[in-house]
């Protein structure tokens, strides 16, 4: 008799967000600068695209930099920085061949002017890449994203290309940065934090949320098909009861 399969290939949530926590602490306890970390997690995030990619999660969205981040020390922030040019480097040909097509969110013109040029230079050369979109979210904060998605409804209603009436949740969605992006079904934080920390505070309002004690650069193939087994095992109600979900026609 053959194992059963250990997830349900028809059930793959289509968005999955990632909070990568936990680089520093898993250098620590290798007495190994945070740098060191960083590096190992670059690893990390190599193997979950591959896995997303074989399993068919068609967006995945890597808390990378947050805007609160700018307050680490700066070497630190100068070698993420280094790290992530460094990445986008090695891995855009891959990618590339992979058909995965690369998006921020967050404010990368804020960036390091060779951070946003590769950035921008690898995400046009993926555009028109259709099986995996990979969001890295840089410079960002979820609370600033609303903000201008609520500047930009004003300017939008005081032009009367809108009016107050028409800001639907949906129009207001299609102000954010996430506009082509559905919401994430799983989002998965490593390293034990249990908060959110200013990320995707819109989008993740159904997301169903799981933690996990392990650090970010040990959280890799078998632990991410193991989250999306536990997310397949939850009963996602959205404000309706058991019985509704089990038989939707009643
Ligand atoms: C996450 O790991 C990576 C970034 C925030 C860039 P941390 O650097 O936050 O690691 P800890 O939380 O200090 O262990
Ligand atoms: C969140 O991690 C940001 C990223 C993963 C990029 P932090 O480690 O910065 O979060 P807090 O500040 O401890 O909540
Ligand atoms: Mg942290």
């Amino acid at each position: 008799m053959t194992e059963a399969p250990p997830i349900d290939l028809n059930n793959i949530p289509k968005h999955i967000a990632l909070i990568m926590d936990g680089n520093g602490r898993w250098a620590k306890n290798q007495g190994q600068h945070r740098l060191f970390g960083h590096a190992a997690g670059v690893e990390s995030v190599k193997d979950i695209i591959k896995t997303s990619r074989e399993l068919g999660v068609t967006y995945l969205t890597l808390y990378a930099f947050s805007t609160e981040n700018w307050s680490r020390p700066s070497e630190e922030v100068e070698g993420l920085m280094n790290l992530l040019v460094e990445a986008i480097s090695n891995e855009v040909d891959e990618m590339h061949a992979n058909n995965v097509r690369l998006l921020t969110i967050g404010n990368i013109k804020g960036l390091p002017g060779n951070c946003y040029e590769s950035l921008c230079k690898a995400m046009d050369r993926t555009k028109n890449n259709t099986a995996l979109t990979l969001v890295l979210a840089l410079n960002y904060s979820g609370r600033q994203e609303i903000i201008n998605a609520s500047l930009r409804a004003h300017e939008l209603m005081q032009q009367s290309k809108i009016s107050p009436e028409e800001l639907t949740e949906e129009t207001f969605a299609s102000l954010l940065q996430t506009k082509e992006i559905p919401d994430p079904e799983l989002l998965i934080r490593t390293s034990g934090e249990c908060r959110i920390s200013n990320f995707l505070l819109w989008q993740l309002s159904y997301t169903e949320l799981l933690f996990t004690d392990t650090h970010w650069p040990d959280f890799r193939r078998d632990e991410f098909i193991d989250a999306i087994a536990q997310y397949q095992k939850r009963e996602r109600r959205f404000g309706k009861v058991s019985e509704q979900i089990k038989q939707p026609n009643e």
